[in-house]
C-alpha cells in the first residue's frame, strides 16, 4: 500500500466533511472515556460560502441545532474503544436516543477521539514563481506541491492543516495574497493518531450502522466550538478535562498547530479520593460531583469526623492532583507566548479550576461553552458537549476554508487527482 500525500490527506478529508454538509442533518459523535455524545444539526445550505471564509461571513449560522443527546460510554479505555461491541451497542443506543428526541434518524456521523496518543509533524513545500505577485492560483499550485508523503503504517494523519506562509524567505505569513515575490513557501501542520484505534472506531461505528465522515481529535473539535475568532487568530489554547484524558490544543492565525494528549482526567482524581477515603469509586465519583456543587461532605465517611473535616480531606486530595494535572499542561504548551487558555470538558466543573489554573499556568484562563452551533435549544448543552458541537463547526471549517479552491484548481489538472474515491476505500 502506497503512503498518501500531505495534499490529498487535505483534500480527502475536506471532501469526507463537504460531503456530510450536502446532507440535511449533520450529526458529530463524541466517544468519550465516561460518555458519548451526539448532537444534530440542520445543515442551511445557503449559509455556506466555500470560497470566502472571512469575519464578514458567519458560515456557522449554516448549522441550526436540532437535537443533542448523551449515554453512558461503554467498551472505552484512556479515550480509544478496547471493546468494540460494548461501543457499538452504546452507539446504538444514542442513535435510538437522538431518534425519540428529534425524529432523526442518524447514519452517519463526524466522530472524536480522545486519545489515540496524537503528534504533530509538520510538512512543507515551496517553489519559485513566475509572477511577481501573489494570487489564489499561485497559492494553490505551490499547496499542491506538497507532496511529502505520510507513514502509514501504524499511525493516520487525522488534520491536515496550511499553518502559514515564506515569502522570499520571510517566514510566518499568514495570507501572502497581494504581496510582490519571486519565491513561496507553505508549511501544514499534520496531526497523526494511532492506526489501531482509528480503526476500533470504524468498527463500532460500522458496527452501529453509522457511516464515518470524518474523525478529529477531541480537543481540537472542542477548541473549534469553544475559542473566539479572536482567540483562534491571535492564538490560544484549549484544554479539555475529560475522564480519562486531558485533551489540548493549539490554536493560532486560525489555524490548529498541535494537540496534546495527557492520561489523566477527572478518573483519576476520583479514584484518589475513593483510596484516600477507603469507599468505592461510585461513591467517590459522587462526593467530587457534590463537592463540586458546593455540598458538603458527609463526615460518617470518615467514622464521624466532625463538619467540615471531610470537606477539607477532599480538597486535600483534590488540590494537588488539579495542580500536578495542569504543570503536565503546561509543559505542553508553546514557549515564549503568553496565549490564553480555555477550559472545557466535565473535569473543568471542579470549583476554583480556574484559580489554580491560572497559577500553575501563569496566563489568563477562563471556562469555555460552546459558540458556534446556533439555535441551541438549552445552554447547559451548550456548555456540556463542546467536543461533539465542535464537530459541527470543524466540518464548516474545512469546507469554507479559504484555500480549498485555489487547490482543488491546482489538482484537477493531474490525473492523480481522480484517483481519490480509491484512496477512501484504500486508507480508511
Ligand atoms: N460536577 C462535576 N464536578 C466535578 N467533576 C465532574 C462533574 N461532572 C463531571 N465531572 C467529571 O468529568 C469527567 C468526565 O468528563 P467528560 O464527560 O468531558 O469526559 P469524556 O469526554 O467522556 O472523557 P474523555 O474526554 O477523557 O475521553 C468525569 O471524571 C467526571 O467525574
Ligand atoms: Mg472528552
Amino acid at each position: 500500500m502506497s503512503s498518501p500525500s500531505v495534499i490529498r490527506t487535505h483534500q480527502a478529508i475536506k471532501a469526507r466533511a463537504s460531503a456530510a454538509l450536502e446532507k440535511r442533518h449533520i450529526a458529530g459523535i463524541d466517544i468519550g472515556s465516561t460518555r458519548f455524545s451526539c448532537v444534530v444539526a440542520r445543515v442551511r445550505p445557503e449559509m455556506l460560502n466555500r470560497t470566502g471564509r472571512g469575519r464578514d461571513s458567519d458560515v456557522f449560522a449554516a448549522l441550526e441545532l436540532e437535537s443533542v443527546a448523551e449515554v453512558p460510554a461503554a467498551g472505552v479505555y484512556q479515550g480509544v474503544i478496547v471493546d468494540v461491541e460494548a461501543a457499538a451497542k452504546a452507539l446504538r443506543n444514542l442513535i435510538a436516543q437522538t431518534r425519540l428526541q428529534s425524529g432523526i434518524q442518524v447514519d452517519g456521523a463526524l466522530f472524536a477521539l480522545s486519545g489515540g496518543s496524537p503528534r504533530t509533524l509538520q510538512a512543507n513545500a515551496s517553489s519559485e514563481i513566475p509572477v511577481r505577485r501573489i494570487d489564489d492560483a499561485v497559492i494553490g499550485r505551490v499547496m499542491a506541491r506538497c507532496r511529502q508523503e505520510i507513514a502509514h503504517r501504524i499511525r493516520r494523519p487525522l488534520h491536515v492543516e496550511p499553518l502559514d506562509f515564506t515569502l522570499d524567505g520571510k517566514s510566518g505569513v499568514y495570507d501572502p495574497r497581494g504581496a510582490p515575490a519571486r519565491s513561496l513557501g507553505v508549511r501544514f501542520s499534520l496531526i497523526t493518531v494511532e492506526r489501531d484505534g482509528l480503526q476500533a472506531l470504524a468498527s463500532a461505528a460500522n458496527a452501529a450502522g453509522l457511516k464515518v465522515h470524518g474523525v478529529a481529535c477531541a480537543s481540537a473539535a472542542s477548541g473549534m466550538a469553544c475559542l473566539t475568532e479572536d482567540e483562534l487568530t491571535l492564538g490560544a489554547t484549549l484544554v479539555d478535562i475529560g475522564g480519562d484524558v486531558t485533551g489540548v490544543a493549539n490554536f493560532k492565525g486560525d489555524r490548529l498547530r498541535s494537540v496534546h494528549a495527557l492520561t489523566v482526567g477527572g478518573a483519576l482524581l476520583t479514584a484518589d479520593i475513593a483510596q484516600a477515603l477507603d469507599i468505592p469509586f461510585d461513591k467517590a465519583e459522587l462526593m467530587k460531583c457534590a463537592q463540586a456543587a458546593g455540598i458538603s461532605a458527609d463526615p460518617s465517611i470518615l467514622g464521624g469526623a466532625g463538619p467540615g473535616e471531610a470537606d477539607n480531606l477532599l480538597i486535600g486530595v483534590i488540590r494537588p492532583r488539579v495542580e500536578e494535572m495542569f504543570e503536565l499542561v503546561r509543559a505542553t504548551l508553546p514557549h515564549g507566548e503568553h496565549r490564553p487558555v480555555v477550559l472545557c470538558g466535565g473535569g473543568c466543573r471542579m470549583p476554583g479550576i480556574v484559580e489554580v489554573g491560572q497559577a500553575v499556568l501563569g496566563r489568563r484562563v477562563r471556562l469555555g461553552r460552546s459558540i458556534r452551533t446556533g439555535g441551541s435549544k438549552n445552554a447547559t448543552s451548550a456548555q456540556d458537549h463542546a467536543t461533539a458541537h465542535g464537530l459541527l463547526a470543524h466540518a464548516v471549517r474545512l469546507n469554507c476554508d479559504p484555500w480549498n479552491e485555489a487547490m482543488e484548481n491546482a489538482l484537477q489538472g493531474e490525473r492523480a487527482f481522480s484517483g481519490l474515491r480509491a484512496w477512501f476505500a484504500e486508507h480508511w
